[in-house]
């Protein structure tokens, strides 16, 4: 097993991480291809963990390209038992807005055509997984290392995730609304999914970025260069906060 039990995930605007020091990197593969890049090995607040760029060093993988069985496969193989996936999302939630972090505690996933389970031949166990409860018990880690802290984040909320990799129409925003989101992002499915079918506990950190389409200014790039920058730095503080008890829970 390696020495690293966590693994975080990045996504956009997390490609490079400040405060992760690396001491070495894991070409892995799997038989499902190729993970998105190289696992990172190395240490983030004196804690050892792995870090997967989710769309790839560079951001040249967009959502719908994302190969997510090799992802969490290599992370599995790689001996990870807990992933923290952070997300760029938008918000229609106004306890959410741009540049805050949410922890939301349930998804409703929009998007098709992703290869969204380990059992799709008859030589793969057929899992049929429970997802009641998507990101439990992880959550209640990270929430509990949030408040200890002091680092402020929106504990609960719904998170559509959408397709991509363009952004939603203003009436698909509202019918999202309609079906319970608060916040919309385009990854986290069927990343936490497959995560549960290897036994991974799995937890998203949002990162709010903008106001979803037909809210707020209209202006949704020039929200996201604004906002971007503020909500990774308070995800390092999350980070910093939540990575050394998780790795001192697991022995
Ligand atoms: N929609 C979907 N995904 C996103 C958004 C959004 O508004 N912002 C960042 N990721």
């Amino acid at each position: 097993m390696s020495a690293a039990s966590v693994a975080v995930i990045g996504g956009t605007g997390m490609n490079s991480w400040p405060g992760f020091e690396a001491s070495g990197e894991l070409d892995a593969d799997t038989p499902w291809g190729k993970p998105s890049a190289s696992l990172q090995q190395g240490h983030f607040a004196d804690t050892p963990v792995l870090f997967l760029a989710r769309h790839g060093q560079g951001h040249h993988i967009p959502p719908h390209c994302i190969n997510f069985r090799a992802n969490l496969q290599a992370l599995a193989d790689a001996g990870v038992r807990r992933v923290i996936a952070a997300a760029a999302v938008g918000s229609m939630n106004e306890a959410v807005p741009p540049g805050a972090l949410a922890l939301p505690e349930d998804c409703i996933d929009y998007t098709w055509g992703r290869s969204h389970s380990f059992s799709d031949s008859p030589d793969m166990p057929l899992h049929h997984i429970g997802f009641t409860e998507p990101f439990s018990p992880l959550r209640e880690r990270v929430l509990e290392g949030a408040a200890a802290a002091s680092v402020p984040i929106h504990a609960g909320g719904v998170l559509g995730v959408t397709q991509g990799p363009r952004l939603e129409t203003a009436a698909e925003v509202r019918r999202l609304c309609r079906d319970g989101c608060d916040l919309v992002g385009m990854t986290t499915m069927p990343e936490a999914a497959l995560a549960r079918e290897l036994g991974l506990e799995y937890a998203v950190v949002a990162v709010c970025v903008n106001w979803a389409a037909g809210i707020g200014s209209g202006d949704i790039h020039g929200e996201i260069e604004r906002f971007a920058a503020q909500g990774m730095e308070r995800l390092r503080a999350l980070l910093t906060a939540v990575l050394p008890s998780l790795h001192a829970e697991q022995g």
